[in-house]
């Protein structure tokens, strides 16, 4: 049988080139042999507060990136999370199962949560939830980038945990991370993860951004001191970063890259990266822009959706069961 992928990713803001390299991506290439699941995850991104007009405008947004960027909805499900009830009540079915301690020790609830005067709950909780969406589907592979792989490693420890209390149920999912581009950084600082929440937008390139800003980005980027096109992150985080991001995108090898620029000075190689990305993106954000002006992803998320929830239905039900609860009739 097929593997089961699940993947998810927040209607929060701009999507950036981060969320492409580090896991749509692989989305792409994964749907190809396996039952994919592609989620808004809409529910999580409420963990911080969010304006009704930009989480509409951003959960379609990402829908249509989603489809933009190559995932077949006909092959793969995409939807909305909140589309899909069973995820809400499963994840309170698994929070129930999670301690205090398991969560406190997150590293994201960690950063999200310093230096505010108040934190949400379902902040704290947010890992609960997304144990609820993987093991749902039962799913196999989890394709994310290198900041969610505790939250998979809780996961499996919540599904074993399910599993030794109430009989073998579920399929403890194994992460899917890139061996190169999992954790993308920051155009203006190479030790910190490129993220779409940076009020410096010149950090990040979105997928939106239009190919004359994406050209500037880059050749503002910081630089490592020295001169070389070398890949080597301990000591040139900054160079190293841009050499992952050429070769996930024009699909060269690092050593390929490296060889390319052998004797030459950084502007050369910025110059071309420029291109490569807009050479990548172009293509992307036209598809984009037709999407959303076709008017057809009301209809594409309602079927995955539907879907969706046939498979979740089915398992919460035989969680509900193997717990105790009382069945309708
Ligand atoms: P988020 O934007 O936090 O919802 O993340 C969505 C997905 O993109 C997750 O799988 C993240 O691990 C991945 N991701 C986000 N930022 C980066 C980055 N800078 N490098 C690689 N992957 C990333
Ligand atoms: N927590 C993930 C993030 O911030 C998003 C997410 C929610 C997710 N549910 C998921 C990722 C299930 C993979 C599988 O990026």
């Amino acid at each position: 049988m097929a593997k089961k992928v699940l993947s998810g990713i927040q209607p929060s803001g701009s999507l950036t080139l981060g969320n492409y390299i580090g896991a749509i991506k692989n989305f792409v290439k994964l749907q190809e042999e396996h039952e994919c699941y592609f989620m808004v995850v809409d529910l999580h991104a409420i963990t911080v507060s969010q304006d009704p007009a930009a989480l509409r405008e951003n959960s379609e947004s990402v829908a249509a990136l989603y489809l933009a960027a190559g995932i077949d909805p006909v092959v793969s499900n995409v939807y909305m999370q909140s589309h899909v009830q069973q995820h809400a009540e499963l994840g309170w079915i698994i929070t129930t199962l999670t301690a205090m301690g398991e969560l406190e020790r997150m590293t994201q609830f960690k950063d999200k949560s310093s230096g505010k005067d108040s934190v949400g709950a379902g902040l704290f909780v947010y890992p609960s939830l997304m144990a609820a969406d993987i093991l749902i589907y039962n799913a196999d592979l989890v394709p994310v980038g290198e900041d969610q792989k505790q939250h998979l490693e809780l996961t499996r420890d919540l599904a074993g945990r399910f599993n030794h209390r109430f009989g073998e149920f579920f399929t403890v999912p194994e992460p899917y991370i890139p061996e190169v581009g999992a954790r993308i950084m920051s155009l203006d600082d190479g030790t910190k993860k490129m993220s779409k929440s940076n009020p410096n937008p010149g950090s990040y390139i979105a997928l939106l951004d239009p190919p004359d800003v994406i050209r500037k980005k880059i050749s503002r980027a910081t630089t490592d001191s020295g001169r070389e096109v070398i890949f080597d992150p301990a000591t040139k985080p900054e160079i190293s970063n841009l050499m992952s991001i050429y070769a996930e995108c024009s699909g060269m090898t690092l050593q390929q890259i490296a060889d390319r620029y052998e004797g030459q000075m950084y502007g050369g190689f910025k110059k071309d990266l420029g291109e490569v990305l807009v050479a990548t993106l172009e293509p992307l954000q036209q598809k984009y822009h037709e999407i959303r002006s076709s008017g057809a992803l009301t209809d594409i998320l309602a079927e995955g959706a539907e879907r969706a929830r046939n498979v979740a239905a089915q398992t919460l039900a035989g969680v509900k069961e193997r717990m105790g609860f009382l069945p309708l009739r």
